[in-house]
């Protein structure tokens, strides 16, 4: 089970720090709780490094928020998986709504990202989800499976090892307003079945599917105890060390109720 804070466009570098430290002390004092977790923050490019640093005893992984497909040139402002990797990244988000939306992302470029990602042992945390229109017209399934089409064209079963997949519906990112754990459930199962069928079972039970959107401490536990929710993608609730632990709390809950 992996919970990952997503930072976004959020914190200058003093803050940054200070919140990897204590999200960092957070972990390590309770480490036999957390022991079977999996933890990951991904902060701004330019807090990486000194995040990095600051996190550098803890268990908590280090990703980054977004990768070029090219190994390098000239495309000012990007940032290639090189530079990450050499940066202490071991994950990185790649097509997140707000990139796809903002950013005009399409699938083809989330799957040339991702499969650079995995050239260089990035794992990637490929998001998906639906708009609020595509689930009123009936379309959400459609959709996420498409996006799970364009993303994994190509990813060999190989690379597949090391991936993570969100399910984010756009219509609860940032806005307080959740997946029900059934909707969760329901898709996230759509999205394990895909998997199974690219890549047989034994691969895709071990994938790593997280619910993303409006995951907090008070719903954490709802979300994470569904069969096929395997961590959370942690928006808002993760530029806090008390709330990003609240939840780590009830990750750890629900681990050992499943155990
Ligand atoms: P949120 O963001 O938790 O603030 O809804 C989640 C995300 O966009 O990854």
């Amino acid at each position: 089970m992996l919970i990952a804070g997503n930072w976004k466009m959020n914190t200058d570098l003093p803050r940054g720090v200070e919140l990897a430290e204590n999200i960092a002390a957070g972990i390590d004092e309770a480490d036999s709780t957390y022991e079977a977790l999996d933890f990951a923050v991904c902060p701004p490019f330019v807090h990486l490094q000194a995040v990095g640093a600051a996190l550098q005893d803890s268990p908590v992984a280090l990703g980054a928020q977004d990768v070029h497909a090219e190994e390098e040139g000239a495309f000012t402002s990007d940032v290639a998986a090189p530079m990450l990797t050499s940066a202490g990244c071991t994950h990185v988000i790649i097509g997140h709504s707000e990139r796809r939306q903002y950013y005009d992302e399409t699938d083809a470029e989330v799957n040339r990202k991702a499969r650079q990602a995995r050239r260089h042992d990035l794992v990637p945390i490929i998001c998906v989800g639906e708009t609020i229109d595509q689930r009123r017209s009936g379309d959400a399934e459609s959709v996420v499976h498409a996006q799970l089409e364009g993303a994994l064209d190509g990813v060999t079963v190989e690379a597949a090892d090391d991936l993570i997949i969100a399910y984010e519906p756009v219509w609860a990112i940032g806005t307080g307003e959740s997946a029900t754990p059934e909707q969760a459930q329901d898709m996230h199962a759509v999205i394990r079945d895909d998997l199974s069928e690219r890549y047989g079972t034994d691969v895709a039970d071990q994938i790593e599917i997280l619910y993303g959107g409006s995951m907090k401490p008070h719903n954490a536990h709802a979300l994470l105890s569904q069969p096929d929710v395997t961590g959370g993608l942690i928006g808002s609730a993760s530029l806090e060390a008390e709330s990003f632990l609240g939840i780590a709390d009830e990750a750890a809950a629900v681990f050992e109720e499943r155990e």
